[in-house]
């Protein structure tokens, strides 16, 4: 099953097989490197080379234009004429890297945009995760529908099609530390813990697995300390956001939906993240405004 637009299948074709790869190349790259990256964090090994291969690949792609990602600084034009108003693909090439250390699980997010980077969450096209966990699989979400993939030897499976959150939902994570969130979070959150069941592991595609499977709702608040939170829009909300919203979710950055943020402060902006099933969505923004 191929995705009918040939761009986004060949970048989801490149994910699937680079996700093996990635997987595998983790062996002996799980160490801290002596850089910090735009966001200002350490960045481990891994980071860097996943980044440098997802860039190579993505970049060789006709029909892709640009490539960022949450690792570099700066944009990085095709330099190819032939592609140059094509789609472009922001990436974050590990997602929770610090779980390395501990041996949990991580992922890959790509958001496939049909504008120039920053670009709005409206503005993509498709938005992919591979979630590293005891075996590796892919959510794919298009304009069409939202797949779930298992990835093996760099071919995918399908194994779930017109994926969509359960009704009643059962988990919820969030992040930042409990004394730096608002009080009108810490209210909604009380009020959370005593409806849902508590899943946190530190990587955002591990969490979002768990609600696109089981439903509720996945958040990294604003915080005290720090109140543009820590996740940022082109690499880390707006796919997710793309991807809840596609399976009949919401998202939100506290007031609107994340696809709906202009961007205003360049790649690396950073951004609240709340996606799950809409009500839960739907109460925080009236807790939160
Ligand atoms: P990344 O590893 O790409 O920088 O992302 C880490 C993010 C996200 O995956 C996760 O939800 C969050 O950071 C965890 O942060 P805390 O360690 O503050 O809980
Ligand atoms: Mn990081
Ligand atoms: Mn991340
Ligand atoms: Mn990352």
């Amino acid at each position: 099953m191929t995705v009918s637009d040939p761009v986004v299948e060949a970048v989801v074709a490149t994910l699937s097989r680079s996700a093996t790869e990635i997987r595998q190349g983790l062996v002996g790259r799980r160490g801290a490197v002596d850089e910090e990256n735009p966001s200002g964090e350490t960045q481990v090994e891994a980071d860097i080379w996943a980044d440098e291969l997802l860039a190579e690949r993505l970049l060789a792609i006709d029909g892709i234009s640009q490539y960022a990602s949450e690792e570099r600084e700066a944009i990085v034009d095709c330099g190819d004429t032939a592609s140059a108003a094509g789609y472009t693909v922001a990436v974050d090439p590990l997602d929770g890297s610090s779980n390395l250390t501990s041996n949990n699980a991580m992922g890959t997010i790509v958001g496939v945009y049909d504008a120039p980077l920053p670009a709005r969450g409206e503005d993509l096209v498709a938005a992919a995760y591979v979630l590293y966990g005891p075996i590796t699989t892919m959510l794919l979400a298009t304009e069409d529908t939202v797949s779930e993939y298992e990835l093996t030897g760099g071919e995918r499976r399908r194994i779930r099609e017109d994926v969509t959150l359960p009704d009643d939902p059962v988990v919820y994570g969030f992040g930042g530390r409990v004394p730096d969130w608002t009080d009108a979070f810490t209210q909604y959150a009380r009020e959370i813990e005593t409806e849902l069941k508590l899943r946190y592991g530190g990587a955002m595609i591990g969490d979002v697995n768990q609600v696109v499977t089981y439903g509720g709702i996945f958040g990294y608040p604003g915080l005290e300390s720090r109140p543009e939170g820590k996740l940022r829009l082109q690499f880390e909300g707006n796919p997710i956001g793309y991807i809840i919203e596609r399976a009949g979710g919401r998202s939100s950055n506290g007031e609107q939906s994340l696809l709906t943020v202009e961007p205003s402060e360049g790649i690396h902006e950073r951004t609240p993240v709340f996606v799950g099933n809409e009500p839960l969505i739907d109460r925080l923004e009236t807790q939160l405004s």
